[in-house]
């Protein structure tokens, strides 16, 4: 595990950035899960600023680790929020965007959209391998939708979940465990002081970690980056 702590939220989209460079330029195509939230907008912002003819994006293929089951110009979509704040602002094949139907049945498009990975990802362990799978970390511990009074979708058998937003009731299509711990990298984007209290108990196995889904993150490549701003980390640097 790799902390990678930064002064503000523009210098860890900064840092950030110049990684996921790195990556695009490393090999020949990039397999990447997007994240919805706050701190991903930041990066997508910064990325569409600053990156748009720095990386070459024909080589690049999204896909969602979580989605909420709404339409993909809902507010709510993190499709439309990825579209506004990056998509519409870089060179990319439509072909190499791969979006949840948030439209459709929640059951049905876990199933096919579980099957849009099987075909379109690479494999490792015979199960479908991102090169790089972006997560957030909500309040309460979930990462992508995978909340702590469904922690037990973590591991199933599938591809993907239907999950409840335990507050909103709302539905949302997720990856699940099997997926996320089989990516070659996994970086969280956390920033704000209100995170800060997860992140120690996380990154230290202290409290009630056991009871985060963020916390069964592990993959078995063992690159694993937080990239946090200085509030998210103030209960790492304390002491
Ligand atoms: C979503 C995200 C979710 C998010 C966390 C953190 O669809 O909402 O995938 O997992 O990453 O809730 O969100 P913030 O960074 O906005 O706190």
């Amino acid at each position: 595990m790799q902390l990678i702590i930064s002064s503000s939220k523009e210098k860890l989209a900064d840092e950030f950035s110049h990684q996921f460079q790195e990556l695009t330029e490393s090999q020949e195509n990039v397999h990447v899960a997007l994240s919805g939230g706050s701190t991903p907008k930041v990066v997508f912002d910064y990325l569409a600023e600053n990156f748009t003819e720095k990386i070459d994006w024909s080589k690049v293929f999204f896909y969602w680790g979580d989605e909420r089951c709404v339409p993909p110009t809902n507010l709510e979509s993190n499709y439309k929020m990825t579209l506004d704040h990056l998509l519409s602002k870089i060179t990319i094949p439509a072909e190499n965007i791969f979006r949840v139907q948030g439209e459709n049945d929640p059951i049905e498009e876990a199933i096919r959209y579980g099957n849009v990975l099987d075909q379109h990802l690479p494999k490792a362990n015979k199960i479908p391998q991102f090169d790089l799978v972006i997560l957030g970390l909500g309040d309460d511990g979930h990462t992508a939708s995978i909340f702590p009074d469904s922690i037990q979708l973590w591991d199933s058998s599938h591809n993907c979940e239907v999950a409840t937003h335990p507050d909103s009731g709302q539905k949302r299509v997720t990856i699940t465990g099997k997926l996320i711990n089989n990516a070659k990298r996994i970086t969280f984007l956390v920033t704000g002081k209100n995170k800060s209290e997860k992140v120690r108990e996380i990154v230290k196995e202290e409290g009630d970690f056991r009871s985060y889904p963020a916390s069964l993150v592990n993959p078995a490549t063992a690159d694993l980056i937080w990239f946090l701003d200085q509030e998210a980390a103030s209960e790492l640097t304390s002491d």
